[in-house]
């Protein structure tokens, strides 16, 4: 589709977002492979890919370590399959003033659990990934997956979460002795508590305040890390691609993602609407009465197919002028080089290269 191609035009990143289930992970991989047959250096975040479509990719298990995935002529694929913990893990290498302060929170059982118990986590993880990958300088476009996120400023905040957590008062609080002073905090920290008991077991108190300590001193670089991660995100070069399906649930969810995008200045790019019913126009009446039966299944078929349609009409309409690519129901999974192809060439052209797309090398 030539209008999603030149909206995705200058891109160095491009963020694939939307409600669960709709086929974000699909929507990356095709992209990154038919942005790659254009000629581009790519590479591909997933996250929790369907197993067949990460063997499609070459990735055999969670790394951070991008593959790179043979068979590109002009442009390269590369892929991740995103290692949330791992990734969390460098991080904590990388700002902790000591091999064993870094062994130390390791260790910390409420580190451990943090990937599970913070909202958001995950979130903040794929985009540090991609803050990694993109200041790389090894590929001219990062796309990224996003893990299901109803609310799009869980994406788009997640680089703050953790520093705020790491500056919260309530949890510096926590890491003075006295258990007198967390009888006074009330009913927010008594929220905070349960959090960190459901994480963590009995020994919460114990547990948070090993963790506290264990990073202290980190927060600075904390903080420049997460500030470093959202100026991407909000680089002239970085797109966001919202996926839905016509599923009213879904189309709900999507709206309500592009809403909050808007207000927090930030624009959709382009919209995928996956798994459509695809539409072949109105159908004649025809005099070969043999034929009525297959007629009938095409007007079932063109029913469902405006239904898709109006379901996704709002939703088109709020997002203006972006343009809306339209994948349809295939009859098999996407789990292979060749349906990826076929995807992408439906998003981003016949796989052929464009003029302009070879143009934003480093
Ligand atoms: N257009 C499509 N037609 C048929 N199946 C699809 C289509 N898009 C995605 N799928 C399948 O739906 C499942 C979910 O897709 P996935 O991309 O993992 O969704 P998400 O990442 O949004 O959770 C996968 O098994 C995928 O192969
Ligand atoms: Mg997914």
């Amino acid at each position: 589709m030539a209008e999603l191609l030149r909206a995705l035009e200058g891109a160095s990143v491009i963020v694939c977002c939307g409600p669960g289930g709709v086929g974000k992970t699909t929507v990356s991989a095709s992209l990154a492979v038919g942005l790659a047959t254009a000629g581009r250096r790519v590479c591909v975040i997933t996250v929790d890919p369907a197993r067949r479509l990460a063997d499609a990719l070459g990735l055999a298990e969670v790394s951070n370590l991008p593959t790179k995935v043979p068979g590109e002529r002009d442009g390269e694929l590369w892929a991740v399959m995103l290692d949330s913990q791992g990734t969390f893990d460098d991080l904590v290498r990388r700002y902790s003033s000591s091999d064993e302060q870094a062994a130390k929170i390791r260790a910390n059982r409420l580190y451990q659990n943090l990937s599970s118990s913070l909202g958001g986590t995950q979130e903040y993880m794929a985009m540090e990934k991609l803050y990694e990958l993109t200041t790389s300088g090894a590929f001219d476009l990062v796309i990224v997956d996003t893990p299901p996120t109803r609310n799009a400023l869980d994406l788009l905040d997640a680089p703050r979460r953790l520093t705020n957590l790491l500056e919260n008062k309530i949890f510096r609080a926590l890491l003075m002795p006295t258990k007198a002073y967390l009888r006074v905090l009330g009913v927010a920290t008594q929220a905070l508590l349960r959090t960190i008991s459901v994480a963590a077991g009995a020994e919460l108190v114990a547990d948070a305040v090993a963790f506290f300590q264990a990073f202290a001193g980190m927060e600075d670089g904390f903080s420049e890390r997460a500030r470093a991660v959202k100026a991407v995100l909000e680089a002239e070069g970085t797109r966001y691609v919202v996926v839905t399906s016509p599923r009213p649930d879904a189309v709900a969810e999507a709206r309500f993602f592009a809403q909050k995008l808007a207000d927090a200045g930030t624009t959709v790019t382009a919209m995928v609407v996956n798994r459509i019913h695809p539409s072949f126009g109105p159908v004649e009446v025809s005099p070969d009465p043999s034929l009525e039966p297959y007629l009938e299944n095409l007007a079932h078929l063109e029913r469902l197919a405006t239904a898709d349609r109006a379901a996704v009409a709002g939703l088109v309409a709020a997002i203006a002028p972006a343009p809306v690519g339209e994948l349809p129901l295939m009859e098999l999974d996407i789990a292979d080089r060749s349906s990826l192809m076929v995807l992408a060439g439906l998003l981003v052209g016949s796989g052929g290269a464009s003029p302009e797309s070879s143009t934003t090398n480093r």
